[in-house]
């Protein structure tokens, strides 16, 4: 079987512990979009692994593992991330394969990507990762970017890099007073990087389809979230990628008739990282509760996610948008010992009754939620392994958000070891 998963909130739903679940019965596991912008946290036998590259599904001993077209690939982090795995134990040489199409990340992308956020007012910071996510897929848009693939043919990577920087240079020098960066360099890096990369990369797309043939089961890794999507999020406070469904087909060479099923990933509540409007948001002392909980710090930057109530209009739109055939339900067992819990079902704008998620961010901004309110279980939950041992209270939050979300729960997380899972 075929399986896409998605988050279906902002990022950080728990991503990472779902793939890391599923992955035990696919063969080949997939990125297909976003970068080393992504934190994806698995933690196993007391030993805690944050991957921002490479799929999840590589702690799961014989998985093949692919960093798809889609992907924006720093070559510097992904060395970095291969070599820590096998330091500690974990083989990665002849399971990870890199797509030769992925556009690569280069220092003058991280370099704007910061001085960018540093020069803009408050109001239009988007507070990115500065991992170079947006200036290199804004390259590759704008055809001026280079892709792992370039690497094999030393010349042309040279020629392509002088004249790239050049521009880049400029930009570095008139746009932000920076005295710019040496070719020479970063040339003498990419060099050494191709030779520890260039080994890994195949026609990723091809040998997907090959699996395919083979009857092999693939999951494809979403990072980020439906609503930081570049098309169908939060515009402009998303990052610059298809995070819902349709990039795991553009970002991997799969075909969509080859995907059986769509998993979303939902935290049990809602939180963000970075600006943007957020209806549900707690207020502060609530906020720092829920924080300190959930341990709600970037698993990439360290800052402290922004927090709030399941937002159902947010959570329907992401299963229309992506063809939700089941979710899995993370961080349960963070809502223990609340006395109410709220949900929004629509949004109050400007007189109206919203059911819908409004498009434009400054509608958004404006909205109210309306809430129902249930009330909350004070049991630890972060020992039951079954559904019927859950509190009364509890089932009944999550069949509410199943009976909001017309989709079933098939997954409920308690804590966030590998077996602290219920299978509903
Ligand atoms: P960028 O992806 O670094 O350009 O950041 C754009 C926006 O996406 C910012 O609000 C980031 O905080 C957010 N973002 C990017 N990656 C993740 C992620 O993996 N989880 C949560 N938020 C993310």
């Amino acid at each position: 079987m075929n399986r896409i998963l998605i988050g279906a909130q902002w990022g950080d739903e728990g991503k990472g512990k779902v793939i890391d679940l599923l992955s035990a019965d696919s063969d080949v596991i997939v990125r297909y979009q976003g970068g080393n912008n992504a934190g994806h946290t698995v933690r196993l036998e007391n030993r805690k692994f944050v991957l921002h590259l490479i799929p999840s599904g590589i702690l799961q001993r014989g998985k093949v593992c692919i960093i798809g077209n889609g992907v924006v690939v720093d070559p510097n982090a992904l060395i970095d991330e291969i070599e820590t795995l096998e330091a500690r134990g974990v083989r990665v040489y002849g399971r990870l394969f890199v797509s030769e199409q992925a556009h690569m990340i280069f220092p003058y992308h991280s370099l704007i990507d910061s001085l960018r956020e540093e020069s803009i007012s408050k109001s239009e910071m988007i507070g990115t990762t500065k991992r170079g996510i947006g200036p290199c897929y804004a390259d590759k848009m704008s055809r001026v970017g280079i892709r792992v693939g370039d690497l094999r043919y030393p010349d042309y990577f040279k020629e392509r890099l002088g004249q790239v920087l050049r521009e880049k240079n400029d930009v570095l020098k008139k746009i932000y007073n920076h005295a710019g960066l040496s070719f020479e360099g970063i040339l003498k890096d990419y060099r050494r990087y191709a030779r520890k990369i260039l080994p890994l990369t195949i026609d990723t797309g091809l040998y997907l389809h090959e699996a395919c043939r083979k009857g092999k089961d693939i999951l494809f890794e979403g990072a980020q979230g439906t609503f930081l999507d570049v098309d169908h999020g939060t515009y402009p406070f998303v990052t610059s990628s298809n995070a819902t469904v349709g990039g795991a087909i553009t970002g991997s060479g799969i075909s969509p008739t080859m995907i059986d099923r769509v998993v979303g990933v939902v935290k049990a509540y809602t939180t963000r990282v970075g600006e943007g409007p957020f209806p549900t948001e707690f207020p502060s002392r609530l906020m720092m509760q829920i924080q300190k909980k959930g341990e709600e710090f970037g698993a990439t930057t360290g800052r402290p996610r922004r927090c709030g109530w399941f937002d159902a209009v947010l959570a329907r739109k992401a299963v229309r948008l992506n063809g939700l055939d089941e979710m899995a339900v993370m961080k349960l067992d963070v809502l223990s010992g609340l006395k109410e819990l709220k949900i929004a079902v629509a949004y109050r704008f400007r007189g109206q009754l919203l059911k819908n998620f409004p498009h434009s961010i400054y509608a958004l901004s404006q909205c109210k939620p309306v809430y129902q309110t249930m009330p909350g279980w004070q049991e630890d939950i972060t020992h039951v392994r079954r559904w019927k041992h859950l509190p009364e209270k509890a089932k009944k939050y999550l069949k509410r958000l199943e009976a909001l979300l017309e989709t079933e729960i098939k997954i409920v997380s308690v804590g966030s070891e590998r077996n602290q899972t219920i299978h509903v």
